[in-house]
């Protein structure tokens, strides 16, 4: 069945359409009170979450549906040595759609392939975390009106950060909208983002070290934290965890109606005293997102009953770009750690034949 993998198996429409329906929910919660009843989430997360998973078990129940699941993973049969695939063929059999989140790139993509049931995304690794993008995308709606001719900052962690690399490829779309990409050269927005949605679709962006130089251009200021979990180098992100750190002084230079969002949580790259600030939206994103996560949820399962199946939006992942001769070198890729799961290859360039795993999105050579 249909999921949600990759924020760009959304049309801009669709987008529409479910924040129209968050708004819906807003307005009338009762008019939902019972719509999942019967209905069963489970909530498969093998990595740390407050948010993601709380908004949609709180979501799931807002429906009048119910929860099932672990949000610890070392208590599940993974440490049995259990595969992604066979994990989600076994939660097929007792509810009615999963979220999961994996420290490994492609594992929600994985579930979904081997899965009767739809599979969300609710963060794989320092890969994507589309419905966090939805959250985002109502809170800029509710406080921008819309999103063409926007300049959007990103601050930190572009690298790893997962929230980013959602966001970046669904903003991407709107007309006029422009990046500026503010981080250490350590942590720079990943290649895949910068040739394959940027460059290729003409968008304006600059790549710069300096918040302050950059803050008086932004309408929004996305910050967000040093993701040390996905260092190898430790000493490394000791080294950048304070690269950049937001205080009132600094919101001095920028636009009386630019938004400060985070996907939360905040560490130290966003000072308290900045909390007190109208522009700063973070909380209002974590309210936006239970609601967001509503209304995917209702869409998901009313098309799991259409019968509408993933491979209406998504090419299945053996195609014929595998060579048999590349390997995915990621080694945070799911294809290092689940048994005999094909390479999986799409060339995003046919000119210069540049390939790229379809699990993780990291550049093969
Ligand atoms: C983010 C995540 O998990 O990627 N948190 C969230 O889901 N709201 C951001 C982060 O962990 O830094």
């Amino acid at each position: 069945m249909r999921g949600l993998i990759d924020i760009s198996e959304l049309t801009i429409e669709e987008i529409e359409a479910l924040m129209n329906t968050a708004e819906d929910i807003i307005e009338n919660p009762q008019k939902y009170s019972e719509s999942c009843k019967g209905k069963k989430l489970a909530t498969l997360f093998f990595e740390p979450s407050t948010r993601t998973r709380l908004s949609f078990e709180a979501a799931m129940h807002e429906l009048g549906g119910s929860v099932i699941g672990f949000s610890d993973g070392s208590n599940s049969s993974a440490v049995k040595g259990e595969s992604i695939a066979d994990t989600a063929r076994v939660v097929g059999c007792y509810a009615d759609i999963i979220a999961m989140r994996h420290f490994i790139e492609g594992a929600p993509f994985v579930a979904d392939r081997n899965c009767v049931v739809p599979v969300i995304n609710a963060g794989d690794g320092g890969h994507n975390h589309p419905t966090q993008t939805l959250a985002d995308l109502l809170t800029i709606r509710r406080k921008k009106g819309d999103f063409s001719h926007l300049t959007v900052g990103f601050c930190g962690d572009l690298k790893y950060g997962r929230t980013v690399h959602s966001l970046c490829t669904a903003l991407s779309r709107y007309k006029g909208v422009k990046f500026v990409f503010i981080a250490p050269k350590e942590l720079r927005i990943p290649s895949y983002l910068v040739y394959e949605v940027l460059e290729k679709n003409g968008i304006e962006y600059v790549e710069c070290d300096n918040l302050e130089e950059a803050m008086p251009t932004l309408d929004i200021l996305y910050m967000t934290r040093v993701q040390g979990e996905r260092f190898e180098d430790k000493a490394e992100y000791e080294r950048l965890k304070d690269s950049y750190i937001l205080t009132a002084e600094k919101l001095a230079n920028a636009k009386s109606d630019m938004i400060v969002m985070h996907p939360l949580p905040r560490v130290n790259e966003i000072s308290v005293e900045v909390d007190y600030d109208s522009r700063a939206c973070y909380f209002k994103q974590v309210l936006n997102g239970k609601y967001m996560r509503m209304a995917l949820i209702l869409k998901l399962l009313s098309e799991a009953k259409q019968g509408i199946s993933a491979d209406a939006v998504r090419p299945k992942p053996i195609s014929d770009d595998a060579d048999g001769k590349h390997i995915c070198q990621n080694p945070k890729c799911i294809t290092h750690t689940e048994q005999e799961l094909p390479q999986a290859f799409k060339c995003v360039d046919k000119s210069k034949n540049i390939l790229r795993c379809k699990y993780c999105e990291a550049r093969v050579k």
